[in-house]
């Protein structure tokens, strides 16, 4: 078959990264998907089950630091594009283990980026190099309104009953950057290389930067997997500090979409901010977890409240991300789908009913799986 495209989606095993290759592989039979993913702990191919019969789809397994295996791979498969999503993706795990995070992030980043210059020669026509960035780069907003505010924006999937903003400034792309954690300074980073590349080799390159994401698939080291699995199994909730702080968040489909938008639509060398207008302090989000998850397994709603546990916080706990995404939504169309109630219904019950999913996880029986598959390869 000759296809009109071939693309490269690095991280497609992990949670994001699964949503777009699904999208990709179903929506553009023409297209061939290759799965780039080097399978960490994060990275699980049964969140592709579903596509990995499609003729379009190939997965490989390989580390983005092997400059000359992705070199190869991109000669051999004449790939034109690159949509980059493959990182070390969990604050905590930076803050134990910052060289893994400038290992990946940073250097496998610059790996890409070299070995997409060296197969494409100068001869950018037709190419792309789509970087997948985090809201955390800007730093952290303040808290000017404690008790929530009308925001000055909404989107079609915002107006729910909950729309509120804590502060009246807003994450916008013209912002200078201020990571503060491991994790955020290495994104900060590899989006520097990135657009280094443009501006010194001419490449055509596009960043996002997105809010938080929830959804199916999410690894459950993450807030609302883990503590819809911990409600489940009346394990304690350990909120960090005070649960005040605020994170802004998109559905995961919702996220995809846009990748899809901004890979065929966008502006080469720009930067387009993701997000849905949806602030949240953690604990009210917590409540709202707990609340439905208790009615969707037949409890008293509201039962598991008593699971909250105020826990010593997060060292350098950003307090408050709000993405001001007004430029994607004008510029390309792009909105997001679902309203936040909605989402979260979906997200709960698509865990309660994955439960093998998620014990397979929790208890890393996957990666046993996947040792005895590549043994010897
Ligand atoms: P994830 O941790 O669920 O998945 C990461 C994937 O990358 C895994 O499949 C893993 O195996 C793979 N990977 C890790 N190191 C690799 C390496 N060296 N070589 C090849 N593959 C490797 O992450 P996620 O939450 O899906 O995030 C995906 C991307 O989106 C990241 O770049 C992250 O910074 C960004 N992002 C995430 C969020 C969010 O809320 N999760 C929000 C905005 C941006
Ligand atoms: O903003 C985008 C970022 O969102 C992505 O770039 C990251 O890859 C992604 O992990 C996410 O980062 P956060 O640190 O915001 O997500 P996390 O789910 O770890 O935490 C969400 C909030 O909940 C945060 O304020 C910390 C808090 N928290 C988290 C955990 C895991 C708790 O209170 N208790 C917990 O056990």
């Amino acid at each position: 078959m000759n296809y009109e495209r071939t693309l490269i989606i690095t991280g497609g095993a992990g949670f994001i990264g699964s949503h777009v290759v699904r999208l990709f592989v179903n929506k553009y039979p023409r297209y061939k998907i290759i799965n780039l993913d080097k399978l960490t702990y994060a990275g699980n191919l049964a969140n592709l089950k579903d596509i990995e019969d499609k003729p379009n789809y190939r997965f490989v397994r390989m580390d983005i630091c092997d400059f000359e295996g992705v070199l190869k791979l991109m000669q051999e498969e004449q790939v034109d594009g690159i949509i980059h999503l493959a990182a070390e993706s969990h604050v905590d795990r930076s803050i134990k283990d910052p060289f893994t995070f400038a290992q990946t992030n940073v250097m496998g980043t610059l790996s890409l980026l070299q070995a997409a210059k060296a197969c494409w020669e100068g001869d950018w026509e037709g190419k792309r190099f789509y970087h997948i960035s985090t809201d955390e780069v800007y730093g952290a907003l303040e808290m000017t309104h404690p008790e929530g505010i009308e925001p000055p924006f909404t989107t079609k999937a915002s107006s729910g009953e909950h729309h509120l903003a804590y502060g009246e400034k807003f994450f916008t792309e013209d912002l200078k950057y201020q990571p503060h954690s491991p994790y955020s300074a290495a994104k900060a980073s590899s989006d520097h290389f990135v657009r280094a590349f443009h501006d010194t080799f001419g490449m055509p390159t596009i960043v996002t930067n997105c809010s938080n994401n929830y959804g199916p698939y999410q690894f459950p080291e993450k807030l609302i997997p883990l503590f819809i699995n911990n409600i489940r199994h009346r394990k304690p909730l350990p909120v960090y500090g005070k649960g005040e702080n605020v994170r802004d968040w998109l559905y995961v489909e919702d996220h995809a979409r846009a990748i899809d938008v901004i890979f065929h639509n966008g502006r080469i060398a720009e930067t387009y901010n993701i997000g849905g207008f949806n602030e949240w302090k953690n604990i009210d989000i917590i409540k709202v977890l707990i609340r439905t998850t208790d009615r969707l397994l037949g409890r008293p709603e509201g039962a598991d409240m008593d699971l909250i546990t105020f826990v010593t916080d997060r060292a350098g706990h950003d307090l408050r991300y709000a993405i001001d995404s007004t430029k994607l939504q004008k510029e390309l169309g792009w909105e997001p789908s679902l309203q936040f109630e909605e989402g979260i219904e979906r997200t709960v019950r698509w865990y309660l009913d994955n439960q093998e999913w998620l014990d397979n996880v929790t208890s890393g029986d996957y990666q046993k799986y996947y040792e005895q598959m590549y043994a010897g390869r």
